[in-house]
Protein backbone atom coordinates (compact mmCIF):
# COMPACT_ATOMS: atom_id res chain seq x y z
CA UNK A 1 0.00 0.00 0.00
CA UNK A 2 1.38 3.33 -0.72
CA UNK A 3 2.01 6.38 2.00
CA UNK A 4 -0.68 8.17 0.08
CA UNK A 5 -3.53 5.36 0.12
CA UNK A 6 -2.71 4.77 4.03
CA UNK A 7 -2.34 8.63 4.64
CA UNK A 8 -6.32 8.84 3.13
CA UNK A 9 -7.58 5.93 4.88
CA UNK A 10 -6.26 7.25 8.24
CA UNK A 11 -7.84 10.26 7.55
CA UNK A 12 -11.10 8.51 7.21
CA UNK A 13 -11.34 6.56 10.45
CA UNK A 14 -8.69 7.93 13.06
CA UNK A 15 -8.89 10.53 15.64
CA UNK A 16 -5.30 11.84 16.39
CA UNK A 17 -3.94 13.14 20.00
CA UNK A 18 -3.85 16.75 20.73
CA UNK A 19 -4.72 17.35 16.67
CA UNK A 20 -7.68 19.07 15.24
CA UNK A 21 -10.40 16.96 13.71
CA UNK A 22 -10.95 17.68 10.57
CA UNK A 23 -7.95 19.97 9.64
CA UNK A 24 -5.80 18.70 7.08
CA UNK A 25 -2.50 18.31 8.90
CA UNK A 26 0.00 16.96 7.71
CA UNK A 27 1.29 13.60 8.78
CA UNK A 28 3.71 10.64 8.22
CA UNK A 29 3.36 7.64 7.60
CA UNK A 30 5.86 5.25 9.35
CA UNK A 31 6.60 1.78 8.35
CA UNK A 32 9.40 1.00 10.91
CA UNK A 33 11.89 2.04 13.36
CA UNK A 34 15.76 1.40 13.92
CA UNK A 35 17.86 2.63 16.85
CA UNK A 36 16.96 6.53 16.56
CA UNK A 37 15.73 6.45 13.56
CA UNK A 38 12.61 6.08 12.11
CA UNK A 39 11.49 5.34 8.09
CA UNK A 40 8.84 6.61 6.48
CA UNK A 41 7.20 4.29 3.19
CA UNK A 42 10.10 6.15 0.82
CA UNK A 43 13.12 4.92 2.71
CA UNK A 44 13.32 8.81 4.37
CA UNK A 45 14.98 8.57 7.74
CA UNK A 46 14.05 10.93 10.60
CA UNK A 47 15.92 11.05 13.86
CA UNK A 48 13.71 11.35 16.35
CA UNK A 49 15.19 13.56 18.45
CA UNK A 50 11.69 13.72 21.18
CA UNK A 51 12.15 9.74 21.85
CA UNK A 52 8.32 9.70 19.83
CA UNK A 53 6.52 11.77 23.34
CA UNK A 54 9.99 10.93 25.85
CA UNK A 55 8.92 7.18 25.54
CA UNK A 56 12.16 5.28 23.42
CA UNK A 57 15.08 4.80 25.56
CA UNK A 58 17.25 2.95 23.71
CA UNK A 59 16.14 3.22 20.19
CA UNK A 60 13.32 1.78 18.11
CA UNK A 61 12.46 -2.19 18.11
CA UNK A 62 15.63 -2.80 19.99
CA UNK A 63 16.49 -6.53 19.12
CA UNK A 64 16.76 -7.24 23.02
CA UNK A 65 13.43 -5.71 23.80
CA UNK A 66 11.61 -7.22 21.09
CA UNK A 67 12.72 -10.51 21.73
CA UNK A 68 11.94 -10.68 25.40
CA UNK A 69 8.45 -9.28 24.90
CA UNK A 70 8.59 -12.25 21.85
CA UNK A 71 9.38 -14.91 24.56
CA UNK A 72 6.35 -13.68 27.04
CA UNK A 73 4.14 -13.69 24.67
CA UNK A 74 4.05 -17.52 23.62
CA UNK A 75 4.48 -18.26 27.48
CA UNK A 76 1.67 -15.85 29.49
CA UNK A 77 0.42 -13.18 27.41
CA UNK A 78 -2.43 -11.80 30.38
CA UNK A 79 -3.97 -13.14 33.76
CA UNK A 80 -5.98 -11.07 35.49
CA UNK A 81 -4.05 -9.58 38.21
CA UNK A 82 -6.43 -9.55 41.40
CA UNK A 83 -6.13 -13.07 43.04
CA UNK A 84 -2.92 -13.75 40.18
CA UNK A 85 0.30 -13.07 40.28
CA UNK A 86 3.31 -13.70 37.41
CA UNK A 87 7.23 -13.98 37.26
CA UNK A 88 7.71 -10.70 34.67
CA UNK A 89 5.65 -8.07 37.09
CA UNK A 90 7.56 -9.56 40.20
CA UNK A 91 10.70 -9.11 39.05
CA UNK A 92 10.10 -5.87 37.85
CA UNK A 93 8.18 -4.81 41.20
CA UNK A 94 11.88 -5.87 43.11
CA UNK A 95 14.08 -4.14 40.65
CA UNK A 96 12.00 -0.98 41.68
CA UNK A 97 11.66 -1.75 44.95
CA UNK A 98 15.41 -2.66 45.23
CA UNK A 99 16.96 0.28 43.38
CA UNK A 100 19.16 2.72 45.00
CA UNK A 101 18.41 3.45 48.74
CA UNK A 102 15.30 1.84 48.48
CA UNK A 103 12.74 3.82 49.98
CA UNK A 104 9.65 2.80 48.69
CA UNK A 105 7.96 -0.67 50.10
CA UNK A 106 5.26 -1.57 47.42
CA UNK A 107 4.33 -1.09 43.59
CA UNK A 108 0.74 -0.63 42.38
CA UNK A 109 1.08 -1.11 38.49
CA UNK A 110 -1.54 0.73 36.11
CA UNK A 111 -1.55 1.43 32.24
CA UNK A 112 0.26 4.96 31.49
CA UNK A 113 1.39 8.12 33.48
CA UNK A 114 -2.00 9.51 33.73
CA UNK A 115 -3.04 6.92 35.53
CA UNK A 116 -0.03 6.26 37.56
CA UNK A 117 -0.70 9.99 38.57
CA UNK A 118 -3.82 9.02 39.52
CA UNK A 119 -3.12 5.98 41.41
CA UNK A 120 -0.19 8.23 43.17
CA UNK A 121 -3.12 10.69 43.85
CA UNK A 122 -5.87 8.23 45.30
CA UNK A 123 -3.44 6.69 47.34
CA UNK A 124 -2.35 10.28 49.00
CA UNK A 125 -6.44 11.38 49.89
CA UNK A 126 -6.97 7.76 51.10
CA UNK A 127 -3.71 7.61 53.53
CA UNK A 128 -5.09 10.31 55.39
CA UNK A 129 -8.71 9.18 55.18
CA UNK A 130 -8.06 5.46 56.27
CA UNK A 131 -5.89 7.36 59.17
CA UNK A 132 -9.08 9.49 60.23
CA UNK A 133 -10.91 6.26 60.27
CA UNK A 134 -13.15 4.98 62.19
CA UNK A 135 -14.67 8.12 63.80
CA UNK A 136 -13.45 11.25 62.03
CA UNK A 137 -13.27 13.05 58.43
CA UNK A 138 -10.20 13.39 57.26
CA UNK A 139 -8.35 16.80 57.58
CA UNK A 140 -6.08 16.75 54.85
CA UNK A 141 -8.74 16.67 51.48
CA UNK A 142 -6.39 18.85 49.36
CA UNK A 143 -3.28 18.89 46.87
CA UNK A 144 -0.76 21.17 46.09
CA UNK A 145 0.68 21.04 42.97
CA UNK A 146 2.98 23.32 40.80
CA UNK A 147 2.16 26.36 38.49
CA UNK A 148 2.57 25.07 34.70
CA UNK A 149 2.35 21.48 35.60
CA UNK A 150 1.19 18.62 33.47
CA UNK A 151 0.58 15.54 34.55
CA UNK A 152 -1.69 13.61 32.18
CA UNK A 153 -4.95 14.16 30.77
CA UNK A 154 -7.51 11.60 32.70
CA UNK A 155 -9.37 13.71 35.37
CA UNK A 156 -7.73 13.87 38.30
CA UNK A 157 -4.32 14.45 36.81
CA UNK A 158 -6.00 16.71 34.71
CA UNK A 159 -7.26 19.17 38.21
CA UNK A 160 -3.34 18.72 39.17
CA UNK A 161 -2.25 20.54 36.08
CA UNK A 162 -2.36 23.95 34.70
CA UNK A 163 -5.81 25.69 34.17
CA UNK A 164 -5.43 26.09 30.17
CA UNK A 165 -6.38 25.43 26.63
CA UNK A 166 -5.75 22.14 27.05
CA UNK A 167 -8.70 21.42 30.06
CA UNK A 168 -10.48 24.57 29.22
CA UNK A 169 -13.91 22.75 28.57
CA UNK A 170 -13.65 20.93 31.77
CA UNK A 171 -12.53 23.93 34.22
CA UNK A 172 -15.52 23.86 36.36
CA UNK A 173 -15.16 20.13 36.95
CA UNK A 174 -11.79 20.03 37.86
CA UNK A 175 -10.89 20.11 41.71
CA UNK A 176 -9.60 22.77 43.46
CA UNK A 177 -6.33 22.68 43.42
CA UNK A 178 -3.01 25.06 45.38
CA UNK A 179 -0.62 25.91 42.87
CA UNK A 180 2.69 27.13 44.17
CA UNK A 181 5.00 29.19 41.65
CA UNK A 182 7.68 27.62 40.12
CA UNK A 183 10.63 26.78 41.75
CA UNK A 184 13.30 29.19 39.93
CA UNK A 185 15.54 32.01 41.13
CA UNK A 186 13.28 34.77 40.35
CA UNK A 187 10.11 33.14 42.63
CA UNK A 188 11.93 32.71 45.41
CA UNK A 189 10.08 35.42 47.32
CA UNK A 190 6.75 34.50 45.71
CA UNK A 191 7.54 31.00 47.39
CA UNK A 192 8.38 31.69 51.03
CA UNK A 193 5.08 34.44 50.69
CA UNK A 194 2.54 31.51 49.00
CA UNK A 195 4.19 28.85 51.78
CA UNK A 196 3.82 31.38 54.53
CA UNK A 197 0.06 31.53 53.61
CA UNK A 198 -1.08 28.07 53.28
CA UNK A 199 -2.45 25.98 56.03
CA UNK A 200 -0.57 23.14 55.72
CA UNK A 201 -2.55 20.79 57.77
CA UNK A 202 -5.67 21.28 54.96
CA UNK A 203 -3.07 19.71 52.46
CA UNK A 204 -2.95 15.49 51.80
CA UNK A 205 -0.07 15.63 49.34
CA UNK A 206 2.25 17.72 46.91
CA UNK A 207 2.50 16.89 43.24
CA UNK A 208 5.61 18.04 41.53
CA UNK A 209 7.86 17.13 38.06
CA UNK A 210 11.38 17.30 39.78
CA UNK A 211 13.91 19.13 38.21
CA UNK A 212 12.21 19.22 34.80
CA UNK A 213 8.44 20.24 34.22
CA UNK A 214 8.06 19.00 30.64
CA UNK A 215 4.89 19.44 28.69
CA UNK A 216 4.65 23.06 30.77
CA UNK A 217 7.84 24.38 28.36
CA UNK A 218 10.71 21.85 29.53
CA UNK A 219 10.73 24.29 32.44
CA UNK A 220 13.87 23.72 34.52
CA UNK A 221 13.78 24.08 38.33
CA UNK A 222 16.20 25.19 40.50
CA UNK A 223 17.15 22.47 42.55
CA UNK A 224 18.08 23.87 45.57
CA UNK A 225 14.49 25.93 45.86
CA UNK A 226 12.08 22.92 44.44
CA UNK A 227 13.89 21.10 47.57
CA UNK A 228 13.20 23.71 49.99
CA UNK A 229 9.55 24.01 49.13
CA UNK A 230 9.38 20.06 49.59
CA UNK A 231 11.29 20.49 52.53
CA UNK A 232 8.71 22.76 54.12
CA UNK A 233 5.72 20.76 52.82
CA UNK A 234 7.34 17.23 54.40
CA UNK A 235 7.94 19.44 58.21
CA UNK A 236 4.54 20.04 57.90
CA UNK A 237 3.01 16.20 57.30
CA UNK A 238 2.66 17.26 53.49
CA UNK A 239 3.51 14.08 51.66
CA UNK A 240 5.60 13.97 48.49
CA UNK A 241 4.39 12.68 45.30
CA UNK A 242 6.68 12.83 42.78
CA UNK A 243 5.28 12.67 38.86
CA UNK A 244 8.44 10.99 37.22
CA UNK A 245 7.02 9.83 34.44
CA UNK A 246 9.06 11.96 31.88
CA UNK A 247 12.18 11.98 33.89
CA UNK A 248 12.55 8.76 35.03
CA UNK A 249 14.48 6.23 33.24
CA UNK A 250 17.93 8.64 32.96
CA UNK A 251 16.89 11.93 31.29
CA UNK A 252 17.96 13.88 33.67
CA UNK A 253 21.43 12.11 34.13
CA UNK A 254 20.14 9.79 36.78
CA UNK A 255 18.21 6.66 36.89
CA UNK A 256 15.42 9.46 38.69
CA UNK A 257 15.55 12.83 38.98
CA UNK A 258 14.68 12.21 42.78
CA UNK A 259 17.82 11.31 43.25
CA UNK A 260 19.73 14.58 43.21
CA UNK A 261 17.95 15.66 46.36
CA UNK A 262 18.82 14.34 50.16
CA UNK A 263 15.70 12.91 50.39
CA UNK A 264 13.24 10.88 48.61
CA UNK A 265 9.79 10.65 48.05
CA UNK A 266 6.67 9.21 50.04
CA UNK A 267 5.33 8.44 46.29
CA UNK A 268 6.44 8.24 42.85
CA UNK A 269 4.67 7.63 39.00
CA UNK A 270 6.53 6.03 36.68
CA UNK A 271 5.70 5.44 33.41
CA UNK A 272 7.17 6.61 29.61
CA UNK A 273 10.42 5.15 29.62
CA UNK A 274 9.28 2.28 31.99
CA UNK A 275 8.96 -0.25 28.66
CA UNK A 276 11.72 1.43 26.79
CA UNK A 277 8.88 2.71 24.63
CA UNK A 278 7.24 -0.89 23.58
CA UNK A 279 4.12 -1.03 25.82
CA UNK A 280 1.86 0.95 27.80
CA UNK A 281 2.71 0.48 31.53
CA UNK A 282 2.25 2.50 34.79
CA UNK A 283 4.00 2.08 37.69
CA UNK A 284 3.10 3.82 41.42
CA UNK A 285 5.88 3.46 44.00
CA UNK A 286 5.25 3.81 47.93
CA UNK A 287 6.65 3.55 50.95
CA UNK A 288 6.24 1.75 53.78
CA UNK A 289 4.40 4.42 55.80
CA UNK A 290 1.74 5.27 52.82
CA UNK A 291 1.05 1.07 52.48
CA UNK A 292 1.04 0.80 56.29
CA UNK A 293 -2.30 2.67 56.21
CA UNK A 294 -3.60 0.22 53.85
CA UNK A 295 -3.16 -3.25 56.13
CA UNK A 296 -6.61 -3.85 57.85
CA UNK A 297 -9.12 -6.31 57.56
CA UNK A 298 -11.59 -3.30 57.79
CA UNK A 299 -12.70 -3.02 54.15
CA UNK A 300 -13.20 0.74 54.39
CA UNK A 301 -9.32 0.76 53.91
CA UNK A 302 -9.02 -1.32 51.05
CA UNK A 303 -7.83 0.86 47.77
CA UNK A 304 -10.95 -0.10 45.42
CA UNK A 305 -8.74 0.39 41.98
CA UNK A 306 -7.63 -1.39 39.29
CA UNK A 307 -7.67 -1.47 35.43
CA UNK A 308 -8.00 -4.81 33.09
CA UNK A 309 -4.46 -4.44 31.80
CA UNK A 310 -2.86 -4.33 35.72
CA UNK A 311 0.59 -5.76 35.14
CA UNK A 312 0.28 -6.57 32.05
CA UNK A 313 2.92 -9.87 31.72
CA UNK A 314 4.57 -8.23 28.16
CA UNK A 315 4.54 -5.05 29.27
CA UNK A 316 6.57 -6.00 32.19
CA UNK A 317 8.63 -8.27 30.53
CA UNK A 318 9.66 -5.49 28.24
CA UNK A 319 10.64 -3.22 31.48
CA UNK A 320 12.74 -6.01 33.04
CA UNK A 321 14.35 -5.87 29.22
CA UNK A 322 14.78 -2.10 29.44
CA UNK A 323 16.18 -1.40 32.38
CA UNK A 324 18.85 -4.21 32.34
CA UNK A 325 19.90 -2.29 29.40
CA UNK A 326 19.62 1.21 31.05
CA UNK A 327 22.21 -0.03 33.45
CA UNK A 328 24.71 -1.06 31.72
CA UNK A 329 27.65 0.48 31.30
CA UNK A 330 27.22 1.84 27.48
CA UNK A 331 24.14 3.16 28.26
CA UNK A 332 25.02 5.41 31.41
CA UNK A 333 27.80 6.39 29.61
CA UNK A 334 25.13 7.27 26.82
CA UNK A 335 23.30 9.46 28.72
CA UNK A 336 26.55 10.82 30.33
CA UNK A 337 27.86 11.78 26.76
CA UNK A 338 24.40 13.16 25.80
CA UNK A 339 24.71 15.22 28.77
CA UNK A 340 27.87 16.68 28.13
CA UNK A 341 27.13 17.02 24.24
CA UNK A 342 24.45 19.25 25.32
CA UNK A 343 26.35 21.83 27.58
CA UNK A 344 29.41 21.86 24.48
CA UNK A 345 26.83 22.91 21.78
CA UNK A 346 24.96 25.45 24.27
CA UNK A 347 27.91 28.30 22.80
CA UNK A 348 26.91 27.75 18.82
CA UNK A 349 23.57 27.98 19.29
CA UNK A 350 23.74 30.67 21.98
CA UNK A 351 25.02 32.66 18.07
CA UNK A 352 21.96 32.25 16.47
CA UNK A 353 20.14 35.58 17.58
CA UNK A 354 16.50 34.29 17.72
CA UNK A 355 17.47 31.35 19.78
CA UNK A 356 16.89 32.12 23.48
CA UNK A 357 17.31 30.92 27.23
CA UNK A 358 19.13 27.76 26.56
CA UNK A 359 19.42 25.81 29.06
CA UNK A 360 19.92 21.73 30.06
CA UNK A 361 19.53 19.24 32.40
CA UNK A 362 20.93 15.87 31.67
CA UNK A 363 19.65 14.34 28.44
CA UNK A 364 17.26 17.45 27.44
CA UNK A 365 18.33 20.26 26.02
CA UNK A 366 15.58 23.10 25.56
CA UNK A 367 15.15 26.63 23.91
CA UNK A 368 12.63 29.39 23.10
CA UNK A 369 12.69 30.42 19.94
CA UNK A 370 12.10 34.23 19.72
CA UNK A 371 11.44 35.58 15.99
CA UNK A 372 8.98 38.65 16.10
CA UNK A 373 6.29 36.27 14.78
CA UNK A 374 3.95 35.79 17.45
CA UNK A 375 4.26 36.43 21.23
CA UNK A 376 7.43 36.03 22.91
CA UNK A 377 6.82 32.79 24.19
CA UNK A 378 4.39 30.86 26.18
CA UNK A 379 1.15 29.73 24.43
CA UNK A 380 1.18 25.71 23.08
CA UNK A 381 -0.98 27.18 19.82
CA UNK A 382 2.27 29.40 19.08
CA UNK A 383 2.33 29.82 14.77
CA UNK A 384 5.90 29.17 14.52
CA UNK A 385 4.98 25.60 16.29
CA UNK A 386 4.08 24.09 13.07
CA UNK A 387 6.45 25.93 10.91
CA UNK A 388 9.78 24.86 13.06
CA UNK A 389 8.11 20.99 12.90
CA UNK A 390 7.92 21.09 9.34
CA UNK A 391 11.45 22.39 8.50
CA UNK A 392 12.64 20.03 10.57
CA UNK A 393 10.28 17.06 9.16
CA UNK A 394 12.10 18.03 5.82
CA UNK A 395 15.74 17.81 7.18
CA UNK A 396 14.92 14.55 8.47
CA UNK A 397 14.64 15.48 11.90
CA UNK A 398 11.80 14.66 14.20
CA UNK A 399 11.00 17.81 16.52
CA UNK A 400 7.86 18.76 17.73
CA UNK A 401 7.87 22.37 19.76
CA UNK A 402 5.85 23.19 22.80
CA UNK A 403 4.93 26.36 21.25
CA UNK A 404 8.40 28.33 20.42
CA UNK A 405 9.83 26.27 23.08
CA UNK A 406 11.82 24.06 21.20
CA UNK A 407 14.14 20.84 22.61
CA UNK A 408 15.97 17.83 22.03
CA UNK A 409 15.41 15.19 24.14
CA UNK A 410 16.57 11.72 22.27
CA UNK A 411 16.83 7.75 22.90
CA UNK A 412 19.85 7.40 24.65
CA UNK A 413 21.27 5.59 22.34
CA UNK A 414 21.76 8.15 19.39
CA UNK A 415 25.21 8.36 17.61
CA UNK A 416 27.19 11.40 17.73
CA UNK A 417 26.34 12.25 14.05
CA UNK A 418 23.35 11.80 14.35
CA UNK A 419 22.97 14.49 17.88
CA UNK A 420 25.19 16.80 15.37
CA UNK A 421 23.19 16.94 12.73
CA UNK A 422 19.67 18.01 15.29
CA UNK A 423 21.82 20.70 16.19
CA UNK A 424 22.81 21.48 12.67
CA UNK A 425 19.43 21.41 11.88
CA UNK A 426 18.16 23.78 14.49
CA UNK A 427 20.95 26.30 13.32
CA UNK A 428 19.74 26.50 9.81
CA UNK A 429 16.09 26.28 10.39
CA UNK A 430 16.45 28.50 12.46
CA UNK A 431 18.44 31.24 10.52
CA UNK A 432 15.79 30.77 7.81
CA UNK A 433 13.14 31.91 9.84
C1 LIG B 1 5.17 14.49 33.79
C2 LIG B 1 4.05 13.76 33.12
N1 LIG B 1 3.14 13.13 33.86
C3 LIG B 1 2.14 12.43 33.32
C4 LIG B 1 2.00 12.36 31.94
C5 LIG B 1 0.86 11.58 31.35
O1 LIG B 1 1.34 10.39 30.78
P1 LIG B 1 0.47 9.62 29.69
O2 LIG B 1 0.51 10.43 28.44
O3 LIG B 1 1.17 8.30 29.54
O4 LIG B 1 -0.90 9.46 30.24
C6 LIG B 1 2.91 13.00 31.13
C7 LIG B 1 2.80 12.95 29.66
O5 LIG B 1 3.41 13.68 28.94
C8 LIG B 1 3.98 13.72 31.73
O6 LIG B 1 4.90 14.37 31.01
Amino acid sequence: MTSDALLARDAQYIWHPFTQVGMPSPMLAIIRGEKEFLYDQTGKSYIDAISSWWVNLHGHAHPLIAAAISRQAQVLEHSIFAGCTHEPAVDLAETLINYGTKPFAKVFFSDNGSTAVEVGLKLALQYWFNKSLPDARPQRTKILALEGAYHGDTFGAMAVGARSLFNEPFHELLFDVTFLPTPIAENRQKISAALSRLNFSEYAAIIYEPLLQGAGGMIMHDQEILSEMLLTCREHGVLLLADEVLTGFGRTGKVFASEYFSFMPDLMALSKGITGGFLPLGATLVTQNIEQEFRSPNHSKTFFHGHSYTGSPLACAAANASFKILMTSETQQNIQAIGEAHKDVIPELALVSAIKNLRTVGTVLAMEIETGVGPASGSYTHKIKDVLYQKFISEGVLLRPLGNTLYILPPFCIMKESLDKVYQSIVKVVRSL
